[in-house]
């Protein structure tokens, strides 16, 4: 008999061979794509630290997304950047706030579109926290109130999902109790339901202008070090009402990404954050890492460990990729 016996490499010869035994697909199913939204008129302004995205005002907006549509995309996720922000955030739940404007023109226009909207205060509050300031900290049950505020207005613009990413322990149930009473029983929720306190959000800050003004977020986003929480976080949310529940980010994140899989039968999202976004732009730029390749890579391994979606800036380029084969 030959040795080895068994020979992996059978299966590997042609590209054809490759794609029968393929375990893991990424469609443009998979894909939800992120926009920053901001008041005013024709603007379309490029995020200094992630090239090729930009804070779009509505009009703007709505080009892009008839371009995202026609390349397949079925979902976005929208994040604001309000002309006003206060101490407690009230451009982010008045009916003429910038998310409730968008959503409404977005839906006007492409009614079949999924439209999430982010739940946070860190884009409309002074301060810059994803909550209330009371006493120098942030006040959790305060902050509630305020989510399902905003998560109702959102709901009432036509949002289909939102996606809350405060971190504020109870806000799924309290969000849950809000919908429900106002009559958007129908209206699910994305709970960035693991959340790390992550410094790969540095250019999402910038691009949202959401960096907080003193202090930093470890307070209520997750510690880095930590595993077990995640299930526990994870559990909280199912039970108050979650739809769908993320990890974030994802590619530093891939264990909790495979053991919240193999826990939980929830969608599981996954959110390839800003950094990771702008870390790949940069490597391609100097010439030192494939920009096309290395996505395809990040985006199947995100796959691969557990995702069934993933929220990526780079959802056009990907939908692109995936027209052509
Ligand atoms: C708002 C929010 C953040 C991100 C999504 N929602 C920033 C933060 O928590 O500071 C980050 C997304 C990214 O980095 O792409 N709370």
């Amino acid at each position: 008999m030959l040795f080895p016996e068994y020979r992996p490499r059978r299966l590997r010869r042609t590209e054809n061979i490759r794609s029968l035994v393929r375990e893991t697909h990424l469609t443009i199913d998979d894909l939800i794509y992120p926009l920053f939204i901001c008041e005013g008129k024709n603007i379309k302004q490029e995020i200094r630290s992630m090239p090729e995205v930009y804070r779009f005002s509505i009009d703007k907006a709505l080009e892009e997304i008839k371009e995202a549509t026609q390349l397949g995309i079925k979902a976005v996720l929208l994040f604001g950047i309000p002309n006003k922000k206060d101490e407690v955030g009230t451009s982010a739940y008045i009916e003429n706030g910038i998310i409730q404007k968008a959503v409404r023109a977005i839906k006007d226009k492409f009614p079949e579109l999924i439209v999430i909207t982010d739940v946070c205060l860190c884009e409309y509050t002074s301060h810059g926290h994803c909550g209330i300031i009371k006493n120098g900290e942030v006040d959790n049950d305060l902050t509630l109130e305020v989510l399902a505020k905003i998560a109702v207005s959102h709901a009432k613009a036509g949002a289909d999902i939102v996606a809350p990413s405060d971190m504020m322990d109870g806000r799924v149930g309290r969000i849950r109790e809000a919908l429900d009473e106002a009559g958007f029983s129908h209206v699910a929720i994305m709970s960035y339901a693991v959340k790390y306190c992550s410094a790969f959000y540095g250019p999402f800050r910038e691009a949202a202008e959401s960096a907080p003004k003193f202090g930093d977020r470890r307070s209520y986003q997750m510690d880095p070090a930590n595993s077990r929480e995640a299930l526990r976080e994870a559990s909280l949310d199912i039970e108050e009402g979650a739809d769908i529940i993320m990890v974030k980010p994802a590619m530093p994140y891939l264990d909790i990404i495979k053991m919240l899989r193999n826990e939980f039968n929830y969608p599981l999202a996954a959110y390839q954050v800003s950094g990771e976004y702008a870390m790949i732009k940069a490597a391609a730029k100097l010439g030192w890492l494939d920009e096309e390749k290395i996505l395809w890579e990040s985006l199947i391994s995100i796959k691969r460990a557990g995702a069934d979606l993933i929220i990526t800036y780079f959802a056009k380029k990907i939908a692109k990729k995936l027209n052509e084969k």
